[in-house]
């Protein structure tokens, strides 16, 4: 039940992320990746939010996710533009990939939902060996206020005239010896007034000093390592930021 992202968590996702909505990061990303020609990795690319405007900008994507349900939005929104990209059924910890990648992208703080450090520094040095030499892992990080604050009043999304998608969390449950923010979210599908299903979540994020993720980073063997504020790139991070980027390369010879 942790970070599963399941049915209704995922219909909730895509009403309130749609296809091309932008914090910021779509551009940024794009930017990013212009000197990249090669194959490029989202993991948890979820319903395709950015992966898809990637796509339609010409990149070469392919992506993975742990939901179906995310992957169905992915695969249906793709379908309905005449995409056909390659996008998998497949976990963090068990990922295999076919290729090496010019880059890897984890838009959206999704490297927060692995909360082990142990596991999150095995999936740095696994990102780094599936990079070609020369290629760069960009991913970004939220400001760690964002993950203790109280959660707000509920949240709601209307699908039509008698439908409606609620979402109502649990204050973060805080463990900071270990850097994480644990929290229990109730979604609820609701027509004319009537409850028709209830699902409930476990939101389990781990939050990184800047610091502590660029030692991480080189660490697992990277390189060059840049940090941008606000997905401003070259905007050196400060404390009214709500979004740090991390873009780090694997070495271009193949002997790191
Ligand atoms: C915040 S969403 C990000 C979706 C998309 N990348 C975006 O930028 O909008 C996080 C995604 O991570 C996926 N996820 C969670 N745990 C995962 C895991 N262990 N392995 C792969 N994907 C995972 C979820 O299913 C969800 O689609």
């Amino acid at each position: 039940m942790e970070n599963r992202y399941g049915k209704l968590a995922s219909w909730v996702y895509h009403l309130d992320k749609p296809i091309g909505r932008s914090f910021g990061d779509i551009e940024f990303y794009r930017d990013r990746l212009q000197n990249y020609s090669g194959p490029i990795l989202e993991p948890a690319v979820g319903n395709g939010r950015v992966f898809i405007p990637l796509l339609e900008a010409g990149f070469q994507l392919e992506g993975f996710d742990a939901s179906e349900d995310m992957l169905d939005y992915c695969r249906r929104e793709c379908a309905a533009r005449q995409l056909s990209p390659l996008l998998t059924f497949q976990t963090f910890s068990d990922f295999q990939a076919t290729t090496t990648f010019d880059a890897i992208i984890m838009p959206a703080g999704s490297f927060q939902l692995v909360t082990q450090a142990k596991a999150a520094q095995d999936l740095l040095r696994k990102f780094h060996d599936l990079l070609a030499p020369g290629g760069s892992l960009i991913l970004d990080i939220d400001h760690m206020k964002g993950l203790l604050e109280p959660s707000g009043a509920m949240r709601r999304w209307r699908v039509n005239e008698r439908e409606l998608l609620t979402l109502t969390s649990s204050s973060p449950e805080v463990d900071y010896a270990n850097q994480t923010s644990f929290s229990c979210l109730r979604y609820e599908h609701w027509k004319d007034g009537a409850l028709l299903t209830t699902e409930v979540d476990f939101f389990n994020l781990r939050w990184w000093g800047i610091n502590e993720l660029c030692l991480a980073l080189k660490e697992a063997g990277f390189d060059n390592i840049e940090i941008s504020g606000g997905y401003q790139h070259g905007k050196p991070p400060s404390n009214e930021d709500l979004i740090f980027s991390f873009e780090a390369q694997r070495r271009p010879s193949t002997n790191s």
